[in-house]
């Protein structure tokens, strides 16, 4: 690991999953993706920014063909918490009829940007199927009964960064996922 990579996390309270246990999961998911989804095509809508590192570790290990479709979605202003309302863009420009879809985000957190995009791919698209892959599932009350085909780990609830997920804009590229220290960081 770089020196410079070594002081950032070094803002972590602690390590929850490293690097070399994402890695090892992801491939084991892109193996259980593969073999459900064999002999087809996939179209893949991945949820920037948050699952950008995910997807990309993912689909290198998936061996099917596959077209990718990036659709932006915020809701947390780049605080620490969910504003409650999903921001995404008004008309999805992706044709996703009759076309099998997996649905990948980074984590679940209240649950409420996958249920507005899934409802959202169902209702404007019209797909054969679709499915959603989620690297971190924030054990937490939700109001929201959300299906969820495939879950990377299982996790406590708390505030992560790391390996896509991000704090302001911070901590996207570290290899690891972890919870920020919060003496540095009191507001959190
Ligand atoms: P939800 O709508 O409350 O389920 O929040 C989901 C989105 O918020 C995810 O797609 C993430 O981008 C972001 N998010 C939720 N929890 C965390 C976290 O602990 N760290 C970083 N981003 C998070
Ligand atoms: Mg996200």
């Amino acid at each position: 690991m770089s020196r410079q990579i070594a002081g950032i996390i070094s803002d972590l309270e602690r390590i929850l999953l490293d690097a070399t246990t994402i890695q090892e999961r992801v491939i084991a998911m892109a193996q259980e993706i593969q073999r459900d989804y064999a002999d087809k095509e996939l179209q893949v809508v991945c949820l920037m920014d948050g699952a950008l590192f995910f997807m990309a570790d993912l689909l290198r290990h998936i061996n099917l063909p596959i077209r990718l479709h990036t659709l932006s979605v915020s809701s947390y202003d780049g605080g620490t918490q969910s504003s409650g309302t999903v921001q995404m863009p008004e008309k999805l420009l992706f044709d996703l009829s009759g076309k099998h879809v997996l649905l990948i985000d980074d984590i679940l957190d209240s649950g409420l940007t996958l249920i507005t995009v899934q409802e959202r791919l169902r209702v404007e698209c019209n797909p054969a199927s679709l499915r959603t892959a989620i690297l971190l599932d924030k054990q937490r009350p939700r109001s929201f009964d959300v299906s969820i085909e495939y879950i990377g780990f299982e996790i406590e609830d708390a505030f992560v960064v790391g390996y896509g997920m991000d704090y302001q804009g911070h901590y996207r590229h570290l290899p690891c996922i972890g919870v920020l220290n919060p003496n540095h960081f009191p507001q959190i």
